[in-house]
């Protein structure tokens, strides 16, 4: 079971957007996954609402999250998607000492750039693996946006492993969310459904090199 950790100190950067498009993503495909949001402002609790549909179920809040873990494993969940708030550091600390991996969602910007940092000092601290994402980014024009090539430099300088895409600015991932779906059910075969599902196959594949890696190293202990 692959635990993922939406994280992030500044509101608005795309924790639960991403959670969303990903879970209905992976319901889509037929992998049993499990929402959970942490966040009290319960922005994908209200998305999975207004989805209404059972093929993707949400747990709401921290409360006993070993436990609500431990019996997504017995019920064959595949992948586990926790939203956090903000700010409430405890409860995030919490959520990323389960996780397998954090994923901190970032806007290009000069101010977005520096509030990821607290997020990266607790992976760190927690000795965690995690990734940036480029979120809400402006449109690939040939090349990458001056803002995001700024933004990628920058992480590269603090040593900071960021995924190679982006998820681009786009009003059918805000609309989608809107309607209760995702991107890929609501308008398949768009730009941003093809960045969501590449966003999986990055992830799908952390997965695999991380297992690959743990199996290297118990059979060379
Ligand atoms: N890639 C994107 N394209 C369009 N709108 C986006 C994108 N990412 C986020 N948004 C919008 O920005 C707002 C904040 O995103 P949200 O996921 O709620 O952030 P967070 O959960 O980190 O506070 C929401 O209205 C969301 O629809
Ligand atoms: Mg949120």
């Amino acid at each position: 079971m692959n635990v993922v950790v939406f994280a992030s100190r500044k509101g608005g950067s795309g924790k639960s957007t991403l959670a969303a498009h990903l879970g209905s993503y992976m319901a889509e495909h037929s992998r049993p996954t499990l929402l959970i949001d942490a966040d009290p402002q319960g922005s994908l609790a209200l998305w999975h609402r207004v989805r209404g549909s059972r093929d993707l179920p949400l747990h709401l809040g921290t409360k006993h999250l070993a436990a609500t873990l431990a019996k997504a494993r017995r019920a064959g969940a595949e992948w586990v998607l926790i939203d956090t708030p903000p700010n409430a550091e405890a409860p995030v600390a919490e959520a990323i000492w389960h996780a397998d991996l954090v994923v901190i969602p970032m806007r290009p910007g000069l101010f977005d750039v520096d509030a990821v940092q607290a997020t990266i000092k607790m992976c760190r601290d927690l000795k965690k693996p995690y990734a940036v994402v480029i979120n809400a980014a402006p449109a690939k024009n040939g090349s990458e946006d001056p803002s995001v090539a700024d933004a990628r430099g920058a992480m590269q300088a603090l040593d900071v492993p960021t995924w190679s895409g982006q998820i681009t600015h786009r009003p059918e991932l805000s609309l989608s969310l809107a309607h209760g779906a995702g991107v890929s059910e609501f308008s398949a075969g768009s730009a941003g459904s093809e960045e969501i599902g590449s966003l999986w196959r990055a992830l799908t594949r952390s997965f695999e090199a991380m297992k690959a890696m743990a199996g290297t190293e118990a059979r060379s202990a």
